[in-house]
């Protein structure tokens, strides 16, 4: 089943050590890219860190009952490359012993970190006492983090997946995944990763303090509040005042904050790290199509860190470039999706596409290609109605490189 091989390119190394987890060795502000269900798989992940470069990284979030109904959902949702490190597995559920458990799996795939959404408002999680729901409950919350943190700890004591009464053939599919992305070698020195909580400021209304006084209490790595609360879901504005309202609470606790919601670019971030004095920030939404907005991070941290005032370049993106890496993308989309289908690539086909001349047209045929012949054909039929010349070649393309000439003239 997992006899792929995930791009070989340099990781940044384990990133635990010492007294100190990655996250406190990240400059600040850190600017992460955010998880997104259905958007941040693996294919997506890739190549954000590789033409963007987000300083962390989060996985989908994974159900903790994955492992023992659906493994080959799991291990899908749990892949990564070393280019993305650091990466966070983000996991959901209700139920603690679960967490336990699934920590232990979280640890032997060697991620770097270990976050808890407490923030989905999504119906068929929230419905089950999961995600945002949490927020209500704040003794059940505590007990999960409080699980999670156990598995982690008696992994890193030496606990193995066997212990557990993990299923043998699920722990070898772990060492083989481990062994073909290359990278650190997983299990011969456990490190103690860093726990971290995503959530909301809010079930129905805005309850930051007494949220953040329960999570508090938990010491954790980080912390990500998204600025709305579970019923307004993505209606409204992110409240970034709230945020700031916790980042004062959390003062001097040693839980990190980052801020969550509607930054449209690096601009807004440099406003609002300078407004509430967050640790860091997730974008989510505005990277979709544009895993170049994180190559402006260093310019973010430059503006914070000197009187001036934020003057942030978007970094240009020709349109050679951006059909480039959407074929980069749908290649290893193709390549790596397992049991995703091909129809999974389209939006992000459509987002690569919102910013071109006559984009209404190319995006229409976006959504309907099946397969990676037909993205050739549709950036070809495109280049043909502007009059511009491509040369998308088969075997250049076949060897990842796929070239689209004469872009220059294109935004001419
Ligand atoms: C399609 C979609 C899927 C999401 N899935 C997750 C998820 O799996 N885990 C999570 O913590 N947040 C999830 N979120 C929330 C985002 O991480 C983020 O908190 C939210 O979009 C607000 O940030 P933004 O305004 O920068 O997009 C999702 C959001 C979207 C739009």
């Amino acid at each position: 089943m997992l006899l792929f091989l995930f791009e070989g390119v340099l990781g940044r190394g384990t990133l635990t050590d010492g007294n100190m987890n990655f996250w406190q060795k990240i400059d600040k502000p850190i600017i992460g890219l955010s998880p997104m269900d259905g958007v941040t798989d693996a294919s997506f992940r890739f190549i954000t860190a590789k033409h963007g470069g987000p300083d962390v990284t989060f996985t989908e979030f994974v159900n903790v009952e994955a492992p023992f109904h659906a493994p080959h959902t799991l291990m899908r949702d749990l892949m990564y490359s070393e280019i993305e490190r650091p990466v966070v597995a983000q996991i959901y559920g209700h139920t603690p012993e679960m967490f336990y458990k699934v920590a232990h799996i979280v640890c032997a795939l060697g991620f770097d970190g270990l976050d808890i959404n407490m923030g989905c408002p999504a119906k068929k999680v929230a419905a089950k006492g999961s995600g945002a729901a949490l927020i209500r409950t704040p003794e059940l919350a505590r007990a999960i983090i409080q699980s999670a943190r156990q598995g982690i700890q008696d992994w890193r004591d030496g606990q193995t997946l066997a212990d557990l009464g993990i299923d043998p053939e699920f722990s070898a599919e772990i060492g083989l995944i481990n062994r073909l992305r290359g990278g650190p070698e997983i299990g011969a020195a456990r490190p103690l990763i860093p726990l971290s909580v995503k959530t909301r400021v809010g079930y129905d209304r805005i309850v930051v303090e007494e949220w953040m006084e329960t999570l508090l209490a938990e010491n954790l790595a980080a912390i990500t509040l998204h600025g709305r609360t579970l019923q307004q879901g993505y209606k409204g504005n992110a409240d970034w005042d709230a945020i700031g309202r916790a980042v004062a609470i959390a003062k001097n606790s040693g839980t990190l904050i980052l801020g969550n919601g509607d930054l449209k670019d690096m601009e807004a971030v440099c406003r609002r790290v300078r407004e509430t004095g967050v640790d860091g920030v997730l974008l989510g939404r505005v990277t979709q199509g544009n895993p170049w907005i994180f190559r402006a991070k260093d310019q973010v941290k430059q503006a914070l860190n000197s009187a001036a005032g934020p003057t942030i370049h978007s970094p240009f993106v020709s349109l050679e470039e951006r059909f480039r890496v959407l074929l980069e993308h749908s290649r290893h989309f193709e390549k790596h999706s397992m049991i995703r289908s091909f129809v999974g690539m389209r939006k992000h086909l459509a987002w690569y596409c919102y910013d071109s001349p006559g984009a209404a047209e190319l995006r229409a045929q976006m959504v309907r290609v099946s397969r990676i012949e037909e993205v050739v054909q549709c950036l070809m039929a495109y280049a043909g109605s502007l009059g511009w010349q491509f040369e998308l070649a088969e075997p250049a393309l076949r060897e990842h490189d796929a070239r689209i000439t004469n872009a220059a003239s294109w935004l001419s």
